[in-house]
């Protein structure tokens, strides 16, 4: 009989373990990599009221999101804002691609989110639907120039991190750090944004900070802070936790979740 000695098993068990871990990456890209377009959830702003169909409105709507150019300034900036109409038919529309997601990418998302927000708010003048690397919002609402606080998504990782495990001033401080820069670094391309990285023991911590440009800088900061002190219950302790608004977003991961890696 053949036994195994305990050298050779450990022989054994160094490549099996060195499989699985590399599978366990693949799978980890490939699960990130398909994030793309992820729906997160809507709104229909109720209280807003439908249109008619063949009303101006309604053809005011469809000045402003048809037809989809292929290659248009507003998917390479990876943000589109217009404002039509006056009153009740005021036609707000807000488009807002994660930073990392810009030209085809945020073409993708903006096309597949308003197709999704026509089937699950049919004619309501007051919309907005959150994908993973999207926000698309339509209102009759002119909130541009102000922090929206009424329309953020907080969603975080169900597992909890142990209180000894880490005491959440990591994370805090790169969003805050991040924060800084994205507002540093202005907003050329037509938004505040950044995103990083850093060290926790054996681990990564990755996040990103994000500001509609049409805020100041201060503002952006200040949505930032607000968002983080609101949602703190989901925010702390997690795994992994993130806020998604139209005026501000961050998040952070224990994994990689950008489609391109963005260095500090
Ligand atoms: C944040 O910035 C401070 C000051 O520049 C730096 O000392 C610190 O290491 C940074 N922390 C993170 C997590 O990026």
């Amino acid at each position: 009989m053949y036994i195994l000695s305990p050298v050779s098993k450990r022989l054994l068990l160094v490549p099996i373990l060195a499989v699985m871990a590399i599978q366990f990456l693949f799978v980890r890209t490939v699960w990130s990599l398909n994030m793309t377009n992820t729906y997160l959830h809507h709104k229909c702003f109720v209280d807003q009221g439908k249109f008619k169909p063949g009303s101006e409105y309604e053809e005011n709507l469809k000045f402003i999101v048809e037809p989809i150019p292929v290659t248009s300034e507003s998917f390479e900036r990876g943000t589109k804002m217009e404002m039509v109409g006056e009153g009740p038919d005021l036609i707000s529309f807000i488009l807002q691609c994660r930073g990392d997601t810009s030209g085809p990418r945020c073409r993708s998302c903006y096309a597949t989110a308003l197709a999704a927000l026509r089937r699950r708010c049919p004619r309501y003048k007051g919309r907005i639907i959150w994908y993973d690397q999207c926000i698309l919002e339509i209102s009759t609402i002119d909130s541009l120039d102000k922090i929206d606080y009424n329309n953020n998504l907080c969603m975080s990782n169900g597992k909890k991190v142990m209180a000894h495990y880490y005491s959440n001033s990591e994370w805090l401080d790169l969003i805050h750090n991040l924060t800084t820069k994205a507002i540093r670094q202005g907003n050329s391309k037509g938004m505040y944004y950044a995103a990083g990285e850093t060290r926790l023991a054996t681990e990564n911590i990755y996040a990103m900070v994000q500001c509609s440009f049409y805020l100041s800088s201060k503002d952006c900061e200040n949505c930032v802070r607000h968002n983080i002190k609101h949602y703190q219950d989901h925010l702390f302790n997690k795994q992994g936790a993130r806020v998604l608004g139209k005026s501000c977003s961050f998040r952070y991961e224990f994994y990689p979740f950008l489609l391109e890696k963005t260095r500090p």
